[in-house]
């Protein structure tokens, strides 16, 4: 995830200086990512216009005062910050990034997938690129379809088509003073209209200080702005925005959450989005297939992380298990001593950091390294701690997570290791192209998975209330195999925000001991996987004799469980079941925070990233 804005002034409007309004809408996009940021201004003297760029590695204010950027004038200019995808943090891949000639300048958010065959073609043809990022091949794509004879608007038409993957796109072109070209296929941006300014970005907070008026880009639309003005295009065409003009009420604040009350919501809501992000930034990744690579040599795998990351590690064990008839030895990274005596030479560690920066976990890196083994590191953070000491580095692409909770970044961790144990079954010869293939599929529905979130939140809401009605202090969540990993991070999030004791365990060791602090009306919740239908109603069954309330959350196939409260979530295998159960699952223990008057986004004694031992 990256911000993007572009705002453009009227001569004698406003000051005459667009830049304030640039800047402040740079600081209020830092959320979305805060490696680098830059700008580039359009600079008009005696009736030609030149592009100046600006950018760096390091948050906005660093990137401001390293420039003096609140110090320069400029009608129209853009801006970005960055969360680095393709390429780490660095002067160079920061946006905006140039043509050969440095007369058009583009900000992107999104990934563009066929930027290496792009790059190449355009390479060929005598093109010269700076930086690694798959935003550079837009300016020279931009710069070729130009050179062809095109004007710009007919070439982003063009653009539009030759693109593949998700981009936002805002372009300056030195020839056309005061125009801010744009574009965008599933990633988000709005444009504002004012007086005498137009601004397009990521997002609406960004551009409520410009104006109130919001058009919202739709997919494969393109355009540009002027000062007060809008020209919308799709196919060729004309588009009418006139009538899609939505006045915003909200407050900076309750924009910057995107309207919902608190960011854990946003990013439960968000997570189709990174889901789909993170398994296109993979198909596209040598990484992962380097990285199964060394899974497949390994005399034996290991995998590690903390918390919600730990309980990644174990989806990758069931995953690795069905795939690659490998076995994983998996451990909480604060516990890597136990394990120190075992590790080494010959043997890989998997890493699960979404932070890249959890003291503990770089810890057990450290040692397996010093025992000689490998590491594949699985983080969200490009350039983090983790990623520069492992031997390679698989990112997701969930963009920053402000929630103190982990929601989207486990997912998105599902995402990349569900596709790693799939390859590394394809290397050792277990599954073949067409098993990957469908694995890609399944992985592909998780998208749509996750949209239980907006379908089922009411009914999660109301089962919330049911709880706290009933004074639960204490419940237990259950499930089989996967099912019992995702309990457990179902439990963990009630446990962190809505301060229940919460405890998960396999289902069928509920008869070994547990079972006996179940009385009447004690909440149980089964995660319905699919696949131990049977086995799990059996479970319910023991807790209902001893007066359990039974909640089930699961696939369609639970729709005969012998349950109190049944959440069906729709019809999913295993590869994608996960990406359905555990948005509801978040949810509920968001419901049950807030409905106590807790703030989930920022539960008592945690920190979002944990750098102490
Ligand atoms: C739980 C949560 C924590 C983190 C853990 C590891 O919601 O956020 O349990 O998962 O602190 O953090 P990372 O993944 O950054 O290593």
């Amino acid at each position: 995830m990256c911000g993007i804005i572009g705002v453009t002034l009227r001569r004698g409007c406003l000051g005459g200086n667009a830049v304030p309004l640039l800047l402040e809408g740079l600081r209020r996009l830092e959320y979305r990512g805060y490696d680098s940021a830059g700008v580039a201004l359009q600079v008009c003297e005696d009736g030609s216009c030149s592009l100046r760029v600006y950018k760096a590695k390091g948050k906005v204010e660093e990137v401001i005062a390293r420039y003096g950027l609140d110090k320069l004038e400029a009608l129209t200019g853009l801006g970005h910050t960055r969360w680095a995808t393709h390429g780490p943090p660095s002067d160079v891949n920061a946006h905006p990034h140039l043509d050969c000639r440095g007369e058009i300048a583009v900000v992107h958010n999104g990934i563009i997938k066929n930027y290496a065959s792009l790059r190449k073609m355009l390479e060929e043809k005598g093109h010269v690129f700076r930086s690694e990022t798959d935003t550079e091949v837009v300016a020279h794509l931009l710069e070729e379809l130009v050179a062809s004879g095109m004007g710009m608007l007919e070439a982003l038409g063009e653009l539009v088509k030759l693109l593949e993957g998700s981009f936002a796109l805002a372009i300056l072109y030195a020839r056309d003073p005061g125009r801010i070209y744009f574009a965008r296929r599933e990633s988000p941006l709005y444009a504002a209209i004012g007086e005498c300014v137009s601004a397009v970005s990521s997002d609406i907070p960004s551009l409520l200080h410009i104006s109130r008026d919001i058009v919202a880009v739709e997919d494969d639309e393109y355009g540009y702005i002027g000062p007060g003005t809008l020209e919308l295009y799709r196919d060729g065409r004309r588009v009418d925005w006139r009538t899609r003009v939505k006045r915003v009420e909200w407050s900076v604040e309750e924009a910057s959450k995107g309207g919902y009350p608190h960011y854990m919501l946003k990013e439960i809501m968000e997570q189709p989005r990174a889901v789909y992000e993170t398994l296109v930034g993979l198909l596209e990744d040598p990484a992962a297939v380097e990285a199964a690579g060394l899974l497949a040599g390994a005399s034996r795998v290991y995998a590690t992380g903390a918390g919600t990351s730990y309980h990644a590690t174990l989806v990758f064990k069931h995953f690795m298990h069905v795939y690659a008839a490998t076995p994983v030895y998996d451990y909480i990274s604060s516990e890597h001593e136990e394990y120190e005596s075992v590790i080494r030479e010959g043997d890989v560690l998997v890493a699960v950091s979404q932070s890249g920066e959890t003291l503990d976990t770089l810890a057990a890196v450290k040692a397996a390294k010093a025992r000689g083994a490998r590491v594949v590191a699985v983080t969200n953070v490009v350039g983090s701690t983790l990623s520069r000491i492992a031997d390679v580095t698989v990112y997701t692409r969930a963009g920053p997570e402000i929630g103190v909770a982990a929601t989207k970044t486990f997912l998105t961790q599902l995402v990349a290791l569900t596709y790693l144990a799939a390859l590394v079954g394809r290397e050792t010869g277990r599954l073949d192209e067409g098993d990957v293939g469908r694995i890609v599929e399944s992985l592909r529905r998780g998208r749509e998975a996750a949209r239980s979130a907006e379908r089922l939140n009411p009914h999660i809401k109301l089962l919330a209330s049911i709880l706290l009605r009933g004074r639960t202090r204490s419940m237990f969540l259950l499930g089989r195999l996967l099912g019992a990993h995702l309990a457990r991070e179902a439990a963990l999030k009630v446990k962190e925000i809505a301060y229940l004791h919460a405890e998960a365990y396999p289902a069928g060791e509920s008869k070994h001991g547990p079972i006996a602090l179940v009385e009447d009306g004690f909440p149980v919740l089964f995660v319905g996987t699919p696949g131990v239908e049977k086995r799990l109603y059996s479970n319910m069954e023991e807790m209902k004799a001893r007066g359990a309330k039974v909640i089930v959350v699961g696939v369609d196939s639970y729709g005969d469980a012998p349950a109190d409260y049944k959440l069906l979530v729709g019809s999913y295998d295993e590869v994608a079941a996960p990406y359905a159960l555990m948005p509801p699952l978040q949810l509920l223990a968001y419901h049950l925070a807030v409905l106590q008057g807790y703030d989930p986004d920022k539960p008592r004694n945690l920190a979002k990233t944990v750098t102490v031992e």
